[in-house]
């Protein structure tokens, strides 16, 4: 039984959330305020994870991510890597992180079976790195970024172009792109903030990105699948080896059409879209004692029904109930 849904789409990328915990602030992504996490036992153990995981590669999964909140602050993520990694057929095990606990665990991680990381970094500025994740942590990322490449780790960078926090450093990153061979990529800023301060204001389209890199060099589009968010391009600078730089357009230019992915959620539901509006429950089945094909069965019907896309560009839009960390990304 594959995994397709009603538009012809097939899923091959599972993005597993294992916390919603996080250490950071992100204005981007958490509320100021106090948050009131999920309690341990709502959340799936490893054990139920690495099953409903082997269930889905059975229907064509081919890969997975480990999100949260931040993945690496739920204890001993490297058990949960060694599990999945001895599911037959799945090809690869990335994970997005912040970074901050990647100096003490890359290895370890790489060791178990992790295949890439993608590394949250808006800013290349300690004082803004302060600003925008509420945190004094930019010298500590920048170790995990050196951690996850000394153990063999690809990098990728991730940075959220919010409009008169970051615009202006789209050059630096990409001459810092340049000097450290890591691909950056660009995320069109999207209404999942936790503070709901998101506006249309505030987003640096696709279209102004591209106009920014073409003022630092010479740009040039490399072809990728476009199944992944990003759209690649080699940019040139003077003087330096050319960067790998992605723009990610969710919100001026969805990819919805090419979508190949579906969300496992922390607390053990299938969330067929980023911004969808409900949850389909898999963790009350699996402790009810459900076999294997009754669990198929709920997933193959949660994709079925996925929609056409999301509907930031129509007037019927309404956010999702949960902000970024509770999704995952
Ligand atoms: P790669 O497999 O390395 O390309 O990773 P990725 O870009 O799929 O994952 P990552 O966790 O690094 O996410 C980068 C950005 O892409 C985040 O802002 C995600 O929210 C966004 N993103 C990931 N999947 C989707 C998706 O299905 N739809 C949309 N609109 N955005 C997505
Ligand atoms: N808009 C765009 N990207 C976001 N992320 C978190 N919140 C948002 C948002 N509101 C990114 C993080 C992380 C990835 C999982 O999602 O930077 O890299
Ligand atoms: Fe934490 Fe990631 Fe959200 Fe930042 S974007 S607060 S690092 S979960």
């Amino acid at each position: 039984m594959p995994l397709v849904d009603r538009f012809g789409r097939t899923i091959r990328k599972l993005r597993i959330s294992v916390t919603d915990r996080c250490n950071f602030r992100c204005v981007y992504c958490m509320p100021a305020g106090p948050i009131a996490w999920l309690p341990r036992h709502q959340l799936l153990t490893y054990e139920e994870i690495t099953r409903l995981t082997g269930i889905m590669v059975g229907m064509g999964v081919e890969k997975v991510r480990l999100t949260g909140g931040e993945p690496l602050a739920r204890r001993d993520i490297p058990r949960l890597v060694r599990l999945l990694s001895g599911i037959e057929g799945l090809h690869s095990i990335s994970m997005t992180t912040n970074g901050y606990f990647l100096p003490p665990l890359a290895q370890e991680l790489r060791q178990a079976g992790l295949t890439s990381v993608n590394i949250s970094l808006d800013t290349l500025r300690r004082d803004r790195f302060l600003k925008i994740t509420g945190r004094d942590y930019f010298d500590r990322v920048m170790e995990g970024i050196e951690a996850a490449d000394a153990a063999g780790l690809p990098v990728k960078i991730n940075a959220v172009v919010m409009r008169d926090f970051n615009d202006d450093e789209i050059g630096d990153f990409s001459r810092w792109a340049a000097e450290t061979g890591h691909a950056v990529r660009f995320i069109e800023f999207m209404p999942l903030d936790g503070d709901q301060r998101w506006d249309r204001s505030r987003v640096v389209t696709a279209e102004e990105i591209l106009a920014r890199l073409a003022d630092v060099g010479s740009v040039e589009p490399v072809h990728n699948d476009p199944s992944e968010p990003a759209r690649l391009y080699r940019v040139g600078l003077p003087g330096a080896r050319p960067a790998v730089i992605g723009i990610i357009p969710t919100v001026s230019q969805p990819f919805c059409r090419h979508c190949d992915r579906i969300r496992l959620t922390a607390e053990g539901r299938i969330r067929n879209c980023l911004f969808a509006v409900e949850e389909h429950d898999l963790r009350t089945l699996l402790r009810s004692g459900a076999d294997d094909a009754t669990l198929a069965e709920a997933i193959a019907q949660a994709v079925w029904i996925k929609w056409e896309g999301h509907l930031i560009n129509r007037p019927e839009f309404r956010r999702p109930a949960k902000a970024m960390y509770a999704i995952g990304g």
